[in-house]
């Protein structure tokens, strides 16, 4: 794919501008940062990709699958059926182990691509080591990416004991004051853990802890949003009042829907395609990669 000067429509800002260089400073250090192919006017197109439990060696297994072959198997398919796709979106768990030789691997699985990434991290995940190879991973604060008439809003769920989630008390105000002040904007949302139940108690169990303050502050924004989360390796699709809640199957293992414990799915890896235009509508599809 081929490479445009990112400078010219693309803004990165965060609600701590101390922790967020400017935007040229990332992308020198940053091949993979290079920002998108295609000017993001009317409509925007990306895809998004979650749950890659990328291991620390390249041959090992999970679940009797290689990850890291069955994500290079996954961005393969999308390089070559949606090859101007604005942007790629990892939801978590980039990681299984959270060590630094998995996210080694993960930065060569998607290094000879020429398209922006962005991710937020999961439970599995090392925030600060993603963020070496992904710059705009949040950590402490949410990120905004500025993308025309969009903004993509990067929250991190992260906490250091569990594998449930929650926003901290500063994400959840400068979410707050984000969408107060961009109210022209269609925002999309992005965090690991779901902000709604998904009828699979076991991961209802270890979803967003603070959910309540989460939906509360959507609730109080007018327009229409898009909500994209990771963890439950599964399809979901809810729509509540304005609000679209979708998340997508894993690139390496499933979970079974509706089950009130942990069970596999036999589906292969996965992605999903988002086309969304700033009237509100979404087109989007799951691809299944065997
Ligand atoms: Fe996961």
């Amino acid at each position: 794919m081929a490479g445009r000067n990112p400078g010219e429509h693309v803004m990165i800002r965060t609600a701590d501008r101390e922790q967020c260089p400017t935007l040229s400073s990332r992308e020198s250090s940053s091949p993979i940062s290079s920002k998108s192919n295609r000017h993001p006017q009317d409509v925007l197109r990306f895809i998004h990709i979650t749950d890659t439990h990328i291991l620390d060696g390249a041959e090992d297994t999970f679940h009797q699958i290689n990850t890291k072959r069955s994500l290079q198997a996954v961005l393969d398919h999308c390089a070559t059926r949606y090859p101007d796709a604005d942007f790629w979106l990892f939801t978590g768990d980039i990681s299984q182990t959270g060590a630094k030789q998995s996210y080694a691997l993960f930065e060569s699985a998607i290094r000879d691509y020429e398209v922006p990434v962005y991710c937020v991290p999961g439970n599995h995940d090392t925030p600060h080591l993603l963020q070496q190879v992904v710059p705009e991973c949040p950590v402490d604060s949410i990120r905004v990416i500025e993308l025309g008439k969009f903004s993509l809003v990067l929250i991190s769920t992260w906490i250091a004991d569990g594998h449930h989630g929650k926003i901290s008390q500063r994400c959840l105000a400068q979410l707050r004051e984000h969408l107060k002040n961009r109210k022209d904007q269609l925002n999309v949302l992005v965090l690991h853990h779901p902000p709604v139940p998904v009828n699979s108690k076991w991961l209802d169990e270890i979803g967003l802890q603070n959910k309540t303050d989460f939906l509360q502050i959507l609730d109080n924004h007018p327009a229409d949003l898009l909500v994209l989360f990771g963890h439950v390796h599964q399809n979901v699709d809810q729509q509540i009042n304005q609000l679209r809640f979708l998340s997508t199957p894993s690139t390496c293992h499933q979970f079974k829907p509706n089950t009130p414990v942990h069970l596999t799915d036999p589906l292969p890896p996965a992605y999903r395609f988002v086309e969304l235009n700033t009237r509100g509508h979404i087109d989007t599809k799951i691809h299944y990669v065997q």
